[in-house]
């Protein structure tokens, strides 16, 4: 069995975040999406991987590289423009050839992994293995209309009337039989190819569609409250290490990493938590739920449920600073000069919360 994780897309829910940077690649405790996915296909025992890519690929390789570090073999296969999830795939063919295969979208984390799910394709071979999981907001995902019995009866890509609230989980299992049924569909109303539509393509044709319904929670990670939500989920499973280093006059509360070449200084911080490696924290008042990534300087200033990226310095800030997602190398410094004006240079699409 192959796995191929799609790490295309513009992310353009993200920006500005995306302007710059892969949205398989923001980090989540620390750590980027994609490398969940990618630990989650390792978990389930695949070993052959491909990995979709488009405008952001060098970023993604120089993450990735060849997939030692997982003890995975990756190969990168190029789209040349976001034209869809079931185009993704069936630019792959080659690379999949006569296996099955799994489909992991490289924004999405499943808390359990897919082990079971593997198992459970393997032992019943169907065409396709769909994954569905319980939401309140359907009509932002694919979405499943189940018989009384249980079998798929119709799968729509973000209806607007949805007729359940069950939305397909970014990860299926397919036969080779998928390529055929993609070959037959038509681009949708947002001009892409649905992986949706090949799935729908698949039970038109006759053949066996089976669904699974999640049971520990799932995150499609395109939305900043969504990363906010799954960095928390994470962060709740993180045992507490101390690596760095915390003064005598620190307080280091419940499950928090510090990570080694930290140092804490005259500061609280209140797990879950992360603190980088080399992250300086001197005066502040760090989480609950709150990644701090490595080089990061954070002085004087109380941050909670917030993602700060490497080498951001955040020092003077009067108020707590709360569901926040902070870039790289971004400096939100108290001006002495300019007591009651704002100071800000800002990308596209940046937006601040003002008191
Ligand atoms: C894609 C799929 C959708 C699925 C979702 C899961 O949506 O098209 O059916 O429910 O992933 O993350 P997209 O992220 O492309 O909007």
């Amino acid at each position: 069995m192959k796995g191929l994780i799609l790490s295309g897309g513009r992310g353009t829910r993200l920006r500005p975040l995306t302007y710059t940077s892969a949205k398989q690649l923001v980090p989540v405790a620390n750590k980027p999406v994609l490398f969940y996915g990618i630990e989650a296909l390792a978990a389930a025992g695949i070993r052959d991987i491909g990995i979709v890519v488009g405008d952001t690929q060098a970023e993604i390789r120089a993450a990735v590289r060849d997939g030692a570090a997982w003890n995975v073999d990756v190969t990168y296969i190029e789209q040349d423009a976001p034209r869809g999830l079931a185009h993704a795939v069936l630019i792959s063919q080659s690379f999949i050839g006569d296996d099955p295969f799994i489909v992991y979208l490289g924004d999405n984390l499943l808390a359990k992994g897919i082990v079971p799910f593997v198992e459970r394709f393997v032992d019943a071979q169907p065409a396709a293995q769909i994954l569905l999981a319980h939401v309140s907001d359907p009509e932002r995902f694919g979405v499943a209309e189940l018989t009384e019995d249980n079998r798929v009866k119709k799968l729509v890509e973000k209806p607007a009337e949805p007729k359940s609230d069950l939305a397909l989980v970014g990860v299926y299992m397919f036969q080779p039989e998928v390529f055929q049924a993609v070959r037959k569909i038509s681009p949708s109303p947002r001009n892409e190819l649905e992986i949706t539509d090949a799935i729908q393509q698949l039970i038109d044709d006759g053949l066996t569609v089976t669904p699974y319904i999640v049971d520990g929670w799932w995150k499609d990670t395109g939305k900043l409250e969504d990363i906010l939500e799954a960095n928390r989920l994470i962060l709740e499973t993180m045992e507490r290490r101390v690596d760095g280093e915390v003064d005598s006059d620190s307080q280091i509360d419940g499950n928090v990493v510090v990570e080694p070449g930290a140092s804490i200084k005259q500061s609280k911080v209140r797990g879950p938590a992360i603190i980088g490696a080399n992250a300086r924290i001197t005066s502040a008042d760090i989480g609950p739920f709150t990644s701090i990534m490595n080089n990061v300087r954070v002085h004087d200033s109380a941050i909670e449920h917030s993602i700060v990226l490497e080498g951001s310095d955040l020092s003077g800030l009067q108020s707590r600073m709360t569901d926040s997602l902070i870039g790289k190398n971004v400096k939100i410094l108290r001006d002495p000069g300019t007591p009651s004006t704002y100071r800000f240079m800002l990308g596209d699409n940046s937006e601040v919360g003002i008191p």
